[in-house]
């Protein structure tokens, strides 16, 4: 399996931290030590997810200089879909891809790590052989605008890549760990809102609709910083892989200080570790593919170039894999 391509597409609107503090009590000064976070995206009237990841899939399909019809699989990866029922669908639809099959996975910011191992698996089991997986989420509809705990944090975005099945056991995903502890799950939510209206003779029907995003910043703080380097350990040991063999460290863009400290945990240079967060912020699925687009797009991906990467978030979930970037061939 190899990773031929990647596209990213973001809304135009972008907020900064000075903007959001004629909102909020906050400042620019608070957000960018705590966070590394300079401003964000946010989807206007006109703009909408679906959009956005069609149009990063369109680029990632250029790239890797596949037609529409030749794609066999596209996962969306988002928790917060224009369609409950599912959005990849019309996404497949836009971009023309009508032989591919298409489906939504949720695992919040570790849904593209989630989704790139899942396409990796039909690819490698034969069944399938080319597949879009696409990370994106729009937590600004889900944010509590006037709770500056957490609307500094999030911004909207979709990045894609492109995977082809290949014969070679050491190109594209050489292996992942994925991890999931519901018991913690209270740290970080967007649950469903628990009001219920008549129906009939006495019963009740509950009225669809979420919550906010609630959030344990401190403890979803401590977890990442605790479990994903010795999720990064396990894997980089059971492929006998030590640290100073990676190019890059592309971690899920959540702050500049759980970056640091995984990369530090590591001995990573700085030079090595991927970060766009002054630029977008969090945006949830969309921030490992987002970061690869870029970074591929700017010449600093090589093709050969290996890639520890790492997702965490709302689950809780958290996922490492290890992958080299191909390019298109
Ligand atoms: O994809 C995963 C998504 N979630 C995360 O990645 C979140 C992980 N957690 C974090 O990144 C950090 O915990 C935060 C950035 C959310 C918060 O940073 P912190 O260093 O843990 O701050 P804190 O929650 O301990 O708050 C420190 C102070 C508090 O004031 P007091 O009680 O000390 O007076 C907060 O009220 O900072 C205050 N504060 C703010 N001040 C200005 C909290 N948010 C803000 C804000 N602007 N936006």
């Amino acid at each position: 399996m190899a990773l031929v391509g990647s596209g990213s597409a973001l809304p135009e609107l972008s907020l900064t931290n000075d903007q959001l503090a004629l909102r909020v009590e906050t400042n620019d000064t608070w957000i960018r030590s705590r966070t590394g976070i300079g401003k964000r995206r946010v989807i206007a009237p006109g703009e909408s997810l679906t959009g956005l990841s069609a149009s990063a899939a369109l680029s990632a399909l250029e790239m890797a200089g596949w037609e529409p019809e030749t794609v066999d699989l596209i996962i969306l990866a988002t928790s917060t879909p224009d369609d409950l029922f599912g959005s990849a669908p019309q996404v497949q639809a836009r971009i023309g891809a009508n032989r591919a099959v298409a489906f939504d996975l949720t695992a919040a910011c570790s849904g593209f790590l989630f989704a790139l191992v899942t396409a990796a698996q039909y690819l490698q089991s034969g069944t399938m052989h080319r597949a879009l997986v696409i990370g994106a989420d729009q937590l600004s509809s889900w944010v509590d605008w006037d709770d500056r705990r957490t609307c500094v944090l999030f911004g909207d975005g979709s990045g894609a890549v492109a995977l082809e099945a290949g014969n070679s056991d050491d190109q594209g995903l050489i292996g992942f760990k994925l991890r999931s502890d519901g018991s913690r799950g209270n740290c970080l939510n967007l649950m469903k809102s628990s009001e219920h209206l008549p129906l009939v003779g006495g019963s009740s029907h509950q009225l669809g609709g979420f919550l906010p995003i609630q959030m344990n910043g401190q403890e979803v703080y401590k977890f990442a910083v605790r479990e994903v380097p010795l999720l990064l350990e396990q894997l980089l040991r059971s492929h006998d892989i030590s640290p100073d063999k990676l190019d890059w460290l592309l971690l899920h863009q959540a702050n500049q200080r759980i970056l640091d400290a995984v990369a530090d945990r590591f001995k990573i240079p700085f030079s090595k570790v991927l970060s766009n967060l002054a630029e977008y912020g969090n945006t949830s699925a969309a921030t490992i593919p987002l970061m690869l687009d870029e970074a591929v797009r700017d010449g600093r991906v090589q093709s050969g170039n290996l890639i520890a990467s790492s997702g965490f978030g709302a689950g809780l979930s958290w996922g490492a894999a290890l992958f080299k970037w191909q390019g298109p061939v």
